[in-house]
């Protein structure tokens, strides 16, 4: 029988493409080039299956040019990359990689959320720039994490874990919106409580967003909900870039609207915006919530498998949509 042709359209440990090879002929950009657009739809020709980063986008005119492709697997548990009604339409599958990130993610949300509270990176600037020559009662004083109000938009798998971290391990009190509560069971778990997103806004000392990105959350945080939190609070955002308005964001950390942000994703990332870049009080980092090597390694071999199980055994893992 002859094998399937894929593509591995990014760099990929060498454990994950010597699977796929005991299974397909791989084509792989293991030299982590950008590709294009036009590239990638040259590169997918003849190939029946894809692993793909958040990087790669997947919409109908790629779709429409590479007529073999049956498969795309994100090695992403986000999948805003990838347009899930054309792929329905054209009977190609789309996968993604939940769970296996889920407490790494929130590991790291913590830490951002932390690292912005209590002005880390900023504080650091200035001891290695030689400035720190005494002790003094203010400096670079911020926000108490324990014991505070903290705030979750978005309550999937990674909300949930933020919450746990923040009541069990720092006494915080939890509130949440989300499309749709939670069972009284994981409220109870999470000790979290629901609320409007106008309190949530109004209420957090400390507002972590963890949604998907959509049409619909686009800009969910923009000048007007900004201008409803309190000056002294903290917003991260671990998410996807287009939920913050990130023009209208730096406005607010310029004029002290709210104390600080924490930022792992940003609007048209890689390129950030150069307001942000000159602001001292947010914490910039670049998109790597998930990335542990272990976590790296089995989000990898879980869209190995979305390949392996769909092309070479007719069932995938993870999939996000019907054929
Ligand atoms: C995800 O899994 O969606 C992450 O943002 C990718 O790194």
């Amino acid at each position: 029988m002859t094998q399937a042709s894929i593509l591995v359209a990014r760099a990929v440990f060498p454990e994950t493409l010597d699977f796929l090879r005991r299974h397909f002929e791989v084509e792989n950009n293991q030299a982590d080039a950008i590709w294009s657009p036009a590239e990638l739809r040259q590169k997918l020709q003849g190939k029946a299956g894809v692993l793909t980063t958040g990087s790669e986008r997947i919409d109908a005119a790629l779709l429409d040019a590479c007529p073999q492709l049956k498969i795309c697997a994100n090695m992403a548990v986000g999948f805003n990359n990838f347009d899930v009604a054309a792929m329905t339409a054209r009977g190609v599958l789309g996968t993604n990689t939940p769970d296996v990130l889920t407490e790494t993610t929130a590991d790291f949300g913590f830490a951002l959320l932390m690292a912005t509270a209590r002005r880390m990176t900023e504080s650091e600037h200035f001891l290695r720039a030689g400035q720190w020559n005494k002790w003094a009662i203010d400096m670079f004083a911020g926000a108490d994490v324990h014991g505070s109000t903290l705030g979750i938009l978005g309550m999937g798998r990674i909300g949930q874990g933020i919450a746990r971290r923040g009541a069990h391990g720092f006494g915080m009190n939890v509130i949440y919106h989300n499309r749709s509560r939670l069972s009284p069971e994981l409220e109870a778990e999470c000790k979290a409580r629901y609320v409007s997103k106008d309190e949530l806004l109004q209420t957090a000392d400390h507002l972590v967003l963890v949604l998907p990105y959509a049409a619909e959350s686009h800009h969910a945080i923009g000048a007007a909900e900004l201008a409803q939190m309190k000056p002294t609070a903290t917003l991260v955002n671990i998410a996807r870039g287009g939920i913050v308005d990130d023009a209208a964001l730096a406005q607010a950390l310029r004029d002290k609207r709210i104390a600080a942000a924490g930022l792992d994703v940003f609007e048209g990332e890689p390129k950030v915006h150069p307001d942000l870049l000159a602001l001292s009080n947010v914490v910039l980092t670049p998109h790597i919530a998930s990335a542990t090597i272990p976590t790296r390694r089995k989000m990898a071999q879980l869209a190995a498998d979305n390949l392996v199980g769909f092309l070479a055994q007719g069932q995938p893992v993870t999939p996000l949509n019907p054929e």
